[in-house]
């Protein structure tokens, strides 16, 4: 690293919301245990950070989600029975799914005030130091994870870094929208709207759930400042940080799959499998039958 700034340890997952746009799915189980494929998407993003390096997970939950804590732990039970059969291939997916004890660290959020809220709460176990936030229902289907990708530029520039994409006019409603600018080979970020109207957005580029944050954000949370939706929004904290430190916009290479709702959902379902070699074959007879079935 050519720059003063630390390196990113640390990252926080939000995951205290109550996933209101998967209902009924989410009525007992937490979004984020649902699987695509075959791993619970708190899976994947936990994946996603330790490609990009990162040695600690901060959980923020609410009460009734601890359960996203219980999947990373080993299961003795259920080892000791996989082990005695001798049951090589799941052991390894049973351990690839588990984190030390010391890596993971809870945090408990507990009244739904916001994204913004929701990092506070995450302010004494980050400490001094940068850190990462992963919103996990955004997901990214490349080689190289998103986070990793944010890294190099990290790596290069230090400061803040945003993942970023294109939001269409009528989206912008629902996404943090950024005012950017070409810096040599850098894109430089300059003031940030959470969910503007479209004639309000600054730029086409919108926030996409990965962000690496220097410590100094805290400082703008504290205030609880109301924005969007009434709620404390991560986005206006970083408005405000953008005046003091610099801020830059990875323009990640891969497909962006929202989790969050039904049809992205689904797509992400079949994105996920046609990556699977034991999967793909079968998935696509069965997609072509039911396309003609669908046409006729
Ligand atoms: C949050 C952020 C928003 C960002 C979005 C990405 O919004 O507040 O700036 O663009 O995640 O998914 P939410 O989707 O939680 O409403």
């Amino acid at each position: 690293m050519t720059h003063p700034y630390k390196k990113v340890r640390k990252a926080v997952l939000p995951v205290a919301g109550l996933g209101t746009r998967l209902l009924p799915a989410t009525k007992v189980m937490p979004k984020e245990m649902l699987t695509i494929v075959d791993r619970p998407l708190i899976q994947m993003a936990i994946e996603e950070a330790l490609q990009a390096g990162i040695e600690e997970f901060i959980f923020v939950v609410s009460d009734g989600k601890e359960i996203l804590l219980r999947h990373f732990e080993e299961p003795k039970a259920m080892m000791e029975m996989l082990e005695s059969r001798g049951k090589t291939k799941e052991i390894d997916k049973v351990k690839a799914s588990t984190l030390s004890h010391d890596s993971v660290k809870t945090a408990y959020q507990k009244k739904a005030l916001g994204l913004g809220h929701a990092v506070w709460c995450a302010k004494d176990l980050v400490g001094d130091e940068p850190f990462a936030v992963i919103l996990p229902d955004d997901t990214v289907r490349h080689t190289e994870s998103c986070l990793a990708q944010m890294m190099h530029i990290y790596d290069a520039h230090g400061g803040n870094i945003i993942a970023s994409c294109r939001v269409l006019p009528q989206d912008t409603t629902r996404y943090g929208m950024l005012a950017i600018e070409k810096d040599n080979d850098a894109v430089r970020i300059n003031g940030l709207v959470e969910k503007p109207k479209p004639e309000d957005a600054p730029s086409d580029m919108g926030i996409f759930g990965r962000y690496i944050l220097q410590p100094e954000i805290f400082a703008h949370l504290e205030r609880h400042e109301k924005g969007a939706g009434g709620e404390i929004q991560l986005t206006d904290a970083m408005a405000h940080l953008v005046k003091e430190q610099p801020f830059y916009a990875c323009e990640f290479k891969g497909e962006r799959l929202d989790c969050g709702n039904d049809i992205g959902f689904v797509k992400a379902q079949i994105a996920y499998a046609l990556d699977k070699d034991n999967l793909a074959a079968d998935l696509i007879e069965y997609m072509t039958a039911k396309l003609k079935e669908y046409k006729a």
